[in-house]
């Protein structure tokens, strides 16, 4: 494996691999059993001839409170090694500054999917998302990039984002990988306290029954009413927001006939989780 902290590095790791599937996990480090799946996808994707290349870098730019950044876990050496086990060839592990020149001026803004769920409460973070995987993108050149649905609206954006500019690369979406008790596995879950990582399974029990009332013609104003009082009665949680969305378009749903997401996120102390579930009505 070989390991790039600079943009020339870069492009000399993937010089001799042009031509061939190259397959793109971005992360922010942190690495957990999650990232190790995306990248152990990669490396089937790959195959034996191609290259999968992870991306280790904490953006600062996706970041709309200091406190959050600042907070947020980097633990670089244990990456590399959770890169090594799962079979990458290359990691682009840069700085801000390697990245980022300091009279930047141009943004990479979506304006439609990125107005609600969580784009509506973290203003610039989608805009910072765009740009820095646009940016890895142009620098690694990816004929395959994967993304976990755990960040379904990223997701979203991303695939928009590739559509709308014409970037050559095919995204993948891979399924949310959960801990035994069903908690969505997260950087920041290592943040939560021992009662709200008790506590937290919660929203993916709330999320099944949601989807079970759902499918049986439950009303999406009294699927969300659901979720959102049995999370708001846990100690310490606030609610951000729980909506019954369109799959496609993220907005709210007006032809039920469609496929659907009822998102969540909702702060356990001062930790925001994010989860979700892929719903339709089966009546
Ligand atoms: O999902 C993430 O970890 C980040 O948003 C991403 C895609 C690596 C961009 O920084």
């Amino acid at each position: 494996m070989q390991t790039a902290y600079t943009k020339e590095e870069l492009r000399a790791a993937l010089a001799p691999v042009r031509g061939k599937r190259i397959v793109l996990v971005p992360t922010m480090g942190a690495l957990h059993e999650g990232h190790a799946s995306l990248l152990r996808q990669a490396r089937e994707l790959a195959g034996d001839e191609g290259c999968v290349a992870a991306s280790v870098f904490l953006n600062p730019v996706q970041f709309d409170n200091a406190g959050d950044l600042a907070a947020y876990p980097q633990t670089p050496e244990a990456d590399l090694q959770v890169c090594r086990d799962c079979g990458v060839d290359v990691v682009f592990m840069p700085t801000p500054d390697v990245m980022y020149c300091s009279d930047r001026s141009v943004t990479m803004e979506e304006t439609h999917l990125s107005t609600v769920l969580c784009g509506a409460r973290r203003p610039g973070h989608f805009a910072g998302v765009c740009l820095v995987v646009s940016k890895l993108f142009n620098l690694v050149q990816p004929t395959d990039a994967i993304f976990g649905k755990k960040d379904y609206q990223q997701l979203a954006i991303l695939r928009r984002m590739v559509r709308d500019l014409d970037i050559p690369v095919t995204l993948h979406g891979a399924e949310i990988v959960r801990d035994v008790d069903g908690l969505a596995l997260s950087s920041r879950n290592v943040r939560l306290s021992p009662e709200h990582r008790a506590a937290a399974p919660a929203i993916r029990r709330a999320l099944v029954a949601a989807a079970a009332a759902y499918a049986e013609g439950a009303p999406v104003q009294a699927v969300c009413e659901d979720v959102l009082s049995i999370l708001s009665a846990i100690d310490g949680v606030t609610v951000d927001y729980v909506e019954l969305v369109d799959a496609e378009n993220l907005h709210p749903v007006t032809d039920e006939a469609r496929p659907a997401l009822l998102a969540v996120a909702a702060y356990f102390g001062e930790v925001r989780l994010i989860d979700n579930i892929e719903l339709s009505r089966t009546i």
